[in-house]
């Protein structure tokens, strides 16, 4: 089943959860949209994940564009969405509206996302109105790292939570079709579910949210290093792959890599021809 706005907006209605993972290139895009995924965002997390910055500030309009075309390559029913990078919209709605039409012309994105609530809210309902649908995130927005001082958990007091609140209510009336909330304590997250009519998606905000969204490298421990708390790991493919890998380097060694069933065979006559030339050549 092909997913759009209008069927993501519908699972909110029927109660369906909504299930959404990052992707970064062609080829686990495939997979993730053949296992049926229904959402694929190409964060900006891929500074951290594919690109090795320390955070996703570094990353430009060139990275989005580059990653999201190879991601439309690989999907047939999963709706695509890609984050618009730190600065690419923050600067004017102006410069908002030019470079969410880029990741769509470009990038071949079906909507973008952008990090941040009122003061965004401008920004939101220009891109809407040019008819590219916008996910709002809220919640731990890792683009204001600064702002906040590091990774924190936001919402926890009252003053957060009820900035929070606010927030939700002003995207979804800015008209965002959807809402990611990140790192929020799981009651406040329900509590924002609950009182919106556009689906919530949530990472490290309990499980009464719409949906949830996880970085693949977390839910694969693909990563290198640990996955965060809130990120279950479904398989150990990072254990899997190093196992590979030195399977791979131990058999090359030991000259047991490549086998002839892995090897191209040649006619014979041609091959004792060409040992004649070459032996010919070999003076
Ligand atoms: O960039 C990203 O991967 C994200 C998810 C954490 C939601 O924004």
């Amino acid at each position: 089943m092909k997913h759009t706005i209008a069927t993501i907006l519908r699972q909110k209605a029927e109660g369906n959860k909504i299930v959404m993972l990052t992707a970064y290139d062609y080829s686990t895009a495939k997979i993730m949209d053949e296992a049926g995924v229904e959402i694929i965002l190409v964060g900006d997390s891929l500074g951290n994940t594919i690109l090795g910055y320390p955070d996703t500030l570094s990353v430009t309009m060139e990275d989005m564009i580059h990653h999201s075309a190879a991601v439309a390559r690989g999907l047939k029913d999963a709706l695509l969405v890609t984050d618009m990078p730190f600065m690419s919209y923050q600067s004017s709605v102006y410069d908002a509206v030019v470079n969410a039409g880029r990741l769509v012309k470009e990038g071949r994105a079906q909507t973008v996302k952008l990090e941040g609530g009122q003061t965004y809210c401008p920004h939101i309902k220009a891109i809407t109105e040019a008819q590219i649908p916008v996910m709002a995130h809220l919640g731990l927005t890792p683009q204001s790292v600064n702002a906040f001082g590091g990774y924190k958990v936001q919402g926890k007091d009252e003053k957060g939570g009820l900035t929070l609140i606010d927030d939700a209510l002003a995207v979804e009336a800015a008209g965002a079709f959807a809402l990611v909330l990140e790192c929020v304590p799981a009651d406040l997250a329900t509590l924002v579910t609950d009182l919106l009519s556009i689906p919530v998606i949530g990472i490290g905000a309990g499980a009464g949210t719409d949906g949830q969204v996880l970085v693949y490298q977390d839910m694969l421990a693909a990563y290198g290093g640990t996955s965060p708390k809130f990120a279950k790991v479904f398989a150990d493919t990072g254990t899997l792959m190093k196992e590979g890998f030195r399977d791979y380097f131990s058999e090359t060694k030991a000259g047991l890599f490549p086998g002839e069933e892995h090897s191209f065979g040649i006619d014979p006559e041609i091959m004792k021809t060409l040992e004649q030339y070459a032996a010919s050549k070999a003076g």
